[in-house]
């Protein structure tokens, strides 16, 4: 392979985005793709909001960067509001993902290092999980793809199948820290937690002094019809990870944590440079705004009621392609037959519909739209589909 400008990690496409408009792109050429990816649910608001777009216009005039060694106004404000919606007491903020994920290992080790207990230094772990692509992140995961060459790996993982809470009690040991665990699965193949799985984690962490870490990168911050997928299960985390759709777009992310769980994290235990700078603070404001408006979840979660029911009403028309639909909320996938290749869809469905989707595992192609879609973008997503399903099919013999 040769060297590119940009390091060639990534299957780039053909669809090369210059602009976006609501939950439109539109490439190089002019051509228009509906956008169910949403930047992989990170466009929550869809593209140039307007209020989002305003505020970190004005921001950027006002203040972008400043180093976290001053008072941060912003941060302690959008930390509050995220506070007063959540489970969380204290909040650190991030520039994406994975350091989230980090900032969460880092707080879990130190809560039982603090309270005298530095061998418990281990998270159990799920089979298709992802995290992020940090060392700490893929030794997180025991998805090989990711961690091939990159060993030795960060020590103190152990995995689990997903959705096994026996195997998961079963792992627990004296050096056990807690779960770390996606409430919904999503490159793993948008599998939700199941009810018995989550509360039996929660049950099993406060039988065991362990902390429960959910990682709400993906399925938080109202993709699932609630503002956290964990309200679908009546339990709160210890410590959980956000990003993605809390910045709508700017990078940002964010570890929320119990008073209790970040009781080690003191000063000098963690930081960024840039995280919680005002502009990406102001990034995340503005989304919140929209977000808490009273009819904002109720109308994801009808959204996501009705883009399911039109995935059911459509599957049985094209039986040899898909299989089955999974997720919650906009959080959707659709699995597909074993004669198919989800990534083969998805390319299709771009190349040939403008309809934009994201291929998981257990080949499964994620449908996960800005969360401010409606009606008529569902039945262009289904029209588009619809063609794309059939044009896809093998010829019939008759
Ligand atoms: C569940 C989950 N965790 C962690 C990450 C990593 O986030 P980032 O790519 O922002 O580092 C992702 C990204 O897809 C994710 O879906």
């Amino acid at each position: 392979m040769t060297i590119t400008p940009l390091m060639p990690v990534y299957p780039r496409c053909a669809v090369r985005p210059v602009r976006g408009e609501g939950v439109y792109l539109y490439g190089e050429r002019g051509e228009q793709y509906l956008d169910f990816a949403a930047g992989i649910a990170v466009n929550a608001l869809g593209h140039g909001h307007p209020h989002l777009t305003k505020v970190l216009q004005d921001q950027v005039a006002t203040l972008m960067h400043v180093s976290n060694l001053y008072g941060s106004p912003q941060g302690e404000a959008l930390a509050q509001r995220i506070i007063d919606v959540s489970f969380a007491d204290t909040v650190f903020f991030t520039n994406s993902g994975v350091e989230a994920i980090e900032c969460a290992i880092k707080t879990a080790r130190r809560y039982h290092y603090v309270n005298g207990n530095p061998q418990r230094h281990k998270l159990i772990t799920f089979k298709n999980a992802f995290h992020g692509r940090s060392i700490g992140a893929i030794s997180a995961t025991d998805q090989a793809k990711m961690r091939d060459g990159f060993e030795p790996l960060l020590p103190g993982f152990d995995y689990v199948k997903f959705n096994d809470l026996e195997g998961a009690l079963a792992k627990i040991d004296g050096e056990t820290a807690g779960f770390l665990v996606e409430t919904v699965q999503g490159e793993g193949g948008m599998t939700a937690g199941t009810q018995e799985f989550i509360q039996g984690l929660r049950k099993a962490c406060d039988e065991h002094g362990l902390l429960l870490i959910l990682d709400e990168i993906q399925c938080g911050y109202g993709r699932t019809g609630k503002m956290w997928a964990y309200e679908h299960y009546g339990i709160t985390p210890d410590i959980m990870t956000v990003a993605k759709g809390i910045g709508g777009g700017f990078p940002l992310g964010a570890c929320l944590a119990t008073e209790e769980a970040a009781k080690g994290m003191v000063i000098g235990t963690h930081g960024s440079t840039y995280g919680g700078n005002p502009l990406a603070m102001a990034a995340g404001s503005a989304v919140l705004d929209v977000m808490l408006e009273p009819d904002f979840l109720p109308h994801v979660e009808k959204m996501g009621d009705r883009l399911r029911q039109a995935f059911e009403q459509m599957i049985p028309n094209h039986d040899h392609l898909f299989e089955e639909i999974r997720g919650k909320g906009l959080m959707l996938g659709i699995k597909m037959k074993d004669t198919v290749v989800s990534r083969d869809f998805v390319a299709h469905l771009r190349d040939n519909h403008g309809l934009l989707t994201v291929a998981a595992g257990e080949n499964v192609f994620r449908v996960l739209p800005p969360l401010v879609i409606n009606e008529d973008h569902i039945a262009e997503c289904i029209e588009r589909l619809s063609e794309g399903a059939r044009s896809f099919a093998p010829p019939s013999d008759d």
